[in-house]
């Protein structure tokens, strides 16, 4: 587990130290500031931002100024603990789901340099409004020659695992191993809504759902 946090940190640490050193090299040419000049210019909305790992990804770059949104309230506390102990941008956190038309208003129409949502957008396909409406909530908000940044799993990969690989159990078809498990009801994805609302159950070790330890049957989050 610890390496395969360690790998999908570095994903997203690579694409983030890149594009922020970028924008703010932009900033210091459009700003004309002199070289030698080093400051740290960007406002970044995170959106989906987690708790202590969201704040080692930004700690390490050029950032002014920070909006973390997340749905859990609890993991903006943990964010918040962390920042408190040394930090080098202003923080601002907002409880909220990122797919809230509200979310707009509630980061007071600040606009960004970079937005970016690791690992998060798919928890909207539930529906195609609420996609549409992060991405809105992503693209209102970013300046002209920003960047938005996003990671989501591979919907592909995810298919043709749980197609070749996947073991029938009861009503489910599963695919997994020691330390994660997914389960889908059946193969053949419904098309009626199109790549939306399909539902799978999804269980991680020491991060999402539960695996009785005596029994080995795993409680998945749907
Ligand atoms: C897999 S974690 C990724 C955390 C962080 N972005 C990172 O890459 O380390 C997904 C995060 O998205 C948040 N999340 C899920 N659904 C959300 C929603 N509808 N609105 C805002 N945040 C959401 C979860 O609370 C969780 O903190």
């Amino acid at each position: 587990m610890f390496d395969l946090r360690a790998f999908n940190n570095w994903i997203k640490a690579v694409l983030i130290n890149k594009y922020c050193k970028l924008r703010n090299g932009d900033l210091h040419m459009i700003y004309d500031l002199p070289s030698g000049y080093n400051s740290n210019l960007l406002h970044v909305l995170d959106i989906g931002s987690g708790h202590v790992q969201g704040y080692n990804k930004w700690s390490a770059n050029p950032v002014k100024y920070l909006v973390a949104v997340d749905i859990s309230a609890e993991s903006l506390e943990e964010y918040r603990t962390r920042w408190k102990k040394d930090h080098t941008y202003t923080l601002k956190s907002v409880a909220m789901n990122a797919s809230s038309p509200d979310l707009y208003s509630a980061v007071e129409h600040t606009f960004y340099d970079i937005v970016s949502s690791q690992l998060c957008m798919h928890y909207m396909f539930d529906s195609q409004k609420n996609v549409n409406n992060l991405l809105l909530n992503s693209l209102e908000n970013l300046l002209v020659g920003g960047y938005l940044l996003l990671t989501i799993p591979d919907s592909l990969t995810i298919v043709k695992k749980i197609r070749e690989l996947g073991e029938r159990k009861g009503d489910y078809y599963v695919y997994g191993n020691d330390f994660f498990s997914m389960r889908f009801r059946n193969r053949e994805f419904e098309r009626a809504n199109g790549c939306y609302g399909l539902e799978y159950g999804f269980y991680l070790e020491e991060a999402i759902g539960e695996r009785d330890t005596v029994t080995g049957e795993i409680k998945y989050v749907n």
